[in-house]
């Protein structure tokens, strides 16, 4: 399993600190959430930040946009030095295009989808895609519940890599615990996000050890 903390739950006082633990931990990837208060109702932090702890971080930067217009800004996540970025699907019209821009920008490419929108819009942007990011809450706040139906598009999804041929991983974000990720580790995904379990847990790199071996 590849785990992907989310810093979005880190003491953002401290962010030298958490970058320390975090570079010495068994996570494999790091989480960054970026809002606008448009595509979500919430705001966290952008590039200016995003900058320095990029230059602290030893592990590959995945970088989620919760975001409009996110093509804006193919060039800052790949300034950033980031390994994957991640868009929503309900935020690109022109899915296809953005997909190559971020491509072309030598980044791999995810489309991410909300709760009520099915596996199924991802038929013809599958094979194009390195990574499906499925959430399991409502993108915006870290710390919400599990939406439980996630696991069966986790299913949906590996039918469809399957069918098609496609070589994207399934990565699910929102809620993800120990519990909550050995069903979805039994329903086939293949990268972990988790914000408070990790962050919140008395020993951070042990909770990342945990989800990394469910
Ligand atoms: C929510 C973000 C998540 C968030 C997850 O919009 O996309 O990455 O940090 O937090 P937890 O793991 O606490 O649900
Ligand atoms: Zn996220």
């Amino acid at each position: 399993m590849i785990v992907s903390p989310s810093l979005l739950s880190a003491d953002f006082a401290d962010l030298k600190g958490e970058m320390q633990w975090f570079n010495q931990s068994p996570a494999d990837w790091l989480h960054l959430d970026i809002m606008d208060g448009v595509f979500v109702p919430n705001i966290s932090f952008g590039f200016p930040v995003l900058k320095h702890v990029a230059r602290l971080c030893r592990k590959p930067l995945d970088v989620h946009l919760m975001i409009v217009q996110p093509e804006k800004f193919v060039q800052e996540v790949k300034e950033l030095g980031a390994y994957l970025m991640n868009v929503h699907y309900e935020a690109c019209p022109h899915l296809h295009r953005v997909i190559g821009q971020i491509h072309e920008a030598g980044m791999k490419a995810g489309v991410t989808i909300n709760p009520a929108t099915p596996v199924s819009v991802l038929q013809d942007i599958i094979e194009d895609v390195d990574l499906v990011l499925l959430m399991s809450v409502n993108p915006g706040f870290g710390g919400q519940k599990f939406i439980p139906h996630t696991t069966r598009k986790v299913k949906e999804l590996r039918e469809l890599i399957a069918e098609t041929g496609s070589k994207a991983l399934i990565e699910v974000d929102g809620g993800v615990n120990a519990e909550t990720g050995k069903l979805l580790k039994e329903a086939g995904a293949d990268v972990l996000v988790a914000g408070s379990y990790v962050f919140n847990a008395p020993d951070p790199a042990e909770a990342c050890a945990l989800l990394k071996n469910l």
